[in-house]
């Protein structure tokens, strides 16, 4: 395979969504909200929340269950990209702790942290390592995606304006060099500009003292995400539209072509608002916001597992994925299956 027939194909997939169910009815008992608002505005009917696990513990099983499913040997990976917004430290990466668990001893391994992009712009690194191997450089065949979040932990549950919306999960894709089927077009992009939409700042900061020693400022310690809602909704009804068009414009393929639309599952009325500018058939644009609410960037591999073990996804279909989010972050990809 030359490098312009070096398609990044995914293969597999896998997913990983906790037990424990936080209904909207148990939301109304934490904060003034109620099921029939939280539905009607955001289509969320409950959501999951990962109350014992690390976040790598989550994005291995993840992980696992893709690679059982790819046929691959975890020594056939060469390559982790981890996205989360939510990793148990600092340091190491997500990657890291993923490259160990599931064994993928000949890989190397680093974590993105694009919001709710992350899957988009995973799919587009891991296309860009595949297509630009070349001898002289790291070899780069077969790829583990794995886009894992525990929001839950920077969630502010007595904030009701973004507490309804989130809920913990993750969800996996095995990535292979093909020289035939794969990644057809991408369009990513970041308004940096409008970073302050969406935040969860550092836990904690230092005050200096005068004598030169410095504390932990614990007025930080505890201060989750804060997002104005708004701002992003209005940013996402614009992005995701213009990232659709430009990315199926560079395909060369019409949206009548897509067999499926697979959104980040923000909120049900930010989709439909897409569906309709597209012209979209709402039928080719499936949904689990319902189920599971917003889990950042596991939404879309979590979302493409339920229909790839539904033996909906065939070889040949064309598909669009989507997603928008913290950054601000926005792109979208069209894949030939
Ligand atoms: N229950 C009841 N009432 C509520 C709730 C709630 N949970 N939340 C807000 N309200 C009230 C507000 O206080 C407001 O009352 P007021 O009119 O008396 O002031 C009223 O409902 C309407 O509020 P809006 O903010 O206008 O509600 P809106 O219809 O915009 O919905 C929402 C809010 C759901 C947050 C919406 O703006 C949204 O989905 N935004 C996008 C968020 C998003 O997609 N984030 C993704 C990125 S996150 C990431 O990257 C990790």
């Amino acid at each position: 395979m030359n490098s312009s027939t070096r398609r990044a194909r995914i293969i597999s997939t896998g997913s990983y969504i906790p037990e424990r169910v936080l209904s909207n009815d148990d939301l109304s008992r934490m904060v003034e909200t109620d099921d029939e608002w939280i539905r009607e505005r955001t289509g969320i009917g409950e959501r999951r929340i990962n109350t014992s696990m690390k976040n790598h513990e989550m994005a291995v099983i993840a992980a696992k269950r893709a690679l059982e499913a790819s046929g691959l040997s975890p020594l056939d990976i060469d390559l982790v990209i981890a996205s989360t917004v939510t990793n148990d430290n600092y340091t190491p990466a997500l990657a890291c702790h993923v490259q160990a668990g599931v064994g993928a001893k000949n890989a190397f391994a680093f974590d993105i942290n694009a919001g709710c992009s992350g899957f988009v712009y995973a799919l587009d690194t891991a296309s860009a390592f595949i297509s630009a191997s070349r001898p002289g450089t790291r070899q780069v065949n077969n790829v583990l995606i794995v886009c894992s979040e525990v929001l839950s932990r920077i969630t502010d549950y007595t904030d009701r304006t973004s507490c309804v919306l989130f809920g913990d999960g993750a969800g996996a894709a095995v990535v292979c060099a093909d020289s035939e089927h794969g990644l057809l077009s991408s369009y990513i992009k970041t308004d940096g500009t409008g970073a302050d939409s969406i935040t969860a700042p550092a836990l904690t900061s230092v005050i200096a003292n005068d004598d030169g020693t410095i504390e932990n400022n614990p007025d930080k310690i505890t201060e989750g995400l804060k997002m104005n809602g708004r701002k992003v909704f209005t940013f996402a009804v614009k992005a995701i539209p213009e990232a659709l068009s430009e990315a199926l414009k560079a395909a060369d393929v019409t949206a009548d072509e897509l067999k499926y639309v697979i959104m980040h599952q923000a909120n049900i009325r930010i989709i439909n608002s897409a569906v309709e500018r597209l012209g979209i058939d709402p039928e080719k644009a499936p949904v689990n916001i319902e189920r599971y609410g917003n889990t950042s960037s596991a939404s879309v591999p979590i979302l493409l597992d339920e229909l790839n073990r539904a033996g909906k996804l065939q070889r040949g279909d064309k598909l669009a994925i989507e997603g928008f989010g913290s950054g601000l972050t926005y792109g979208a990809a069209i894949i030939e299956w």
